[in-house]
């Protein structure tokens, strides 16, 4: 198991290496060769790092020692989408380089080489190993993927982030190839389900509203998640309110009200999210003039520009998904009233951008009305 540890410590030092300075660097050559001599010492025709429940399991044995980079291993196959890479023999220094590169890099996603397989844990039996290809990129399969992750949240149970990545890495790669955003949208077919689904609609408009403003890489990405992330407050809201087919009354919305706060409490636990995903969970409610709420009883900053990329995208999503009180409203009717609310509610700049980028992907005609500052 030591040669296992030198093999993740050379490969770490190589991947940090790469992204501080890059491939060109002098000593990028001698520290890839350092990894495949290592990786030539340990493995036999096979060599499989797995990531499973935030441990590393290298060759079928749990990995307990590795320190330093053993955890930025983690938080690296975190960041990517991967759970799972396996090296097979006939592996090439080439391949191992490209290895490296790709690994340091924080905007390609997945590849396939000859010799080293990468996939993700599905998550529901932990050990499967499913196709991250994006040939069968589904909305429908991406929301089931936000459920089994949600379905396991408990106040004490962290929640798994690699199928979150997963799903932002696959939204991410889709988007190049449709220019119609609304296509990525569920329709709810289930109340129950409303909050995946929901949770994967607000990813998708906050990511296509970033994208559309020229945020890219690592940030886009960080935007994603703190949207899919947005109401995991709800998870511990009772049932009865969440489906409740009727208005709320006071008591239950003040209990609703409180989603924001325990959203953030149990997101900012977690060491391995962006620190965007607890900000918009506790922000996405706050509006951009002030008001909203969780109410503070101290000055507060204005929102962060994310929870109001957020803000825009939660309100768009939840007047155009059919509720069980209320049927689901045209995009045109919904702009309407976001423009009334442009200025108090909204970032009048991102909701005037917002409305001008969907209306040029549905090519609907520009009204002449401006969004009122
Ligand atoms: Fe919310
Ligand atoms: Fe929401």
């Amino acid at each position: 198991m030591d040669k296992a540890i030198n093999f993740i410590s050379s490969l770490m030092i190589a991947v940090s290496n790469c992204s501080l300075y890059s491939k060109e660097h002098e000593s990028f050559d001698d520290l890839a060769r350092k990894v495949y001599a290592m990786l030539m010492e340990s493995m036999a025709d096979r060599f499989e790092i797995m990531m499973l429940l935030n441990d590393l399991v290298v060759n079928n044995t749990p990995l307990r020692k590795g320190g330093l980079h053993r955890t930025r291993l983690l938080k690296r196959f975190t960041r990517k989408g991967i759970a799972r890479v396996e090296i097979s023999a006939g592996v090439s220094l080439a391949e191992i380089k490209q290895f490296i590169v790709d690994l340091s890099a924080s905007r390609k996603g997945l590849r396939t080489y000859p010799h080293i397989k990468t996939g993700s844990v599905n998550i529901s039996d932990g050990m499967g190993v499913i196709d991250t290809s994006l040939d069968t990129f589904s909305p429908d399969d991406e929301t089931g993927k936000l459920k089994e992750s949600f379905d396991a949240v408990t106040f004490q149970k962290k929640l798994q982030m690699v199928a979150l990545h997963e799903v932002v890495v696959r939204f991410i790669a889709a988007f190049k190839g449709e220019n119609n955003v609304l296509k990525f949208l569920c329709p709810v077919k289930d109340y129950s389900e409303y909050t995946y689904i929901h949770a994967a609609n607000v990813a998708v408009l906050s990511m296509f509203q970033a994208k559309t403003l020229g945020i890219d890489d690592e940030l886009l990405h960080d935007i994603g998640i703190a949207a899919l992330l947005h109401d995991t407050g709800k998870l511990f809201i009772s049932k009865d309110i969440l489906e409740k087919k009727g208005k709320l009354d006071d008591n239950e919305f003040n209990e609703m009200k409180n989603h924001p706060v325990l959203g953030a409490r149990y997101l900012a636990k977690m060491d391995d999210i962006t620190r965007l995903a607890p900000l918009a969970a506790f922000e996405h409610h706050m509006q951009y003039d002030g008001s909203g709420y969780p109410v503070l009883n101290f000055q507060r900053k204005k929102q962060h520009f994310c929870s109001q990329i957020v803000a825009i995208a939660d309100f768009f999503d939840a007047l155009r998904s059919r509720r069980p009180y209320r049927e689901s409203w045209e995009v045109e009717k919904i702009f309407a009233l976001m423009v009334k609310n442009s200025g108090t509610a909204f970032n009048p700049l991102l909701l005037d951008h917002f409305i001008k980028s969907i209306r040029a992907t549905l090519s609907l005609p520009e009204e002449t009305q401006e969004v009122r500052g």
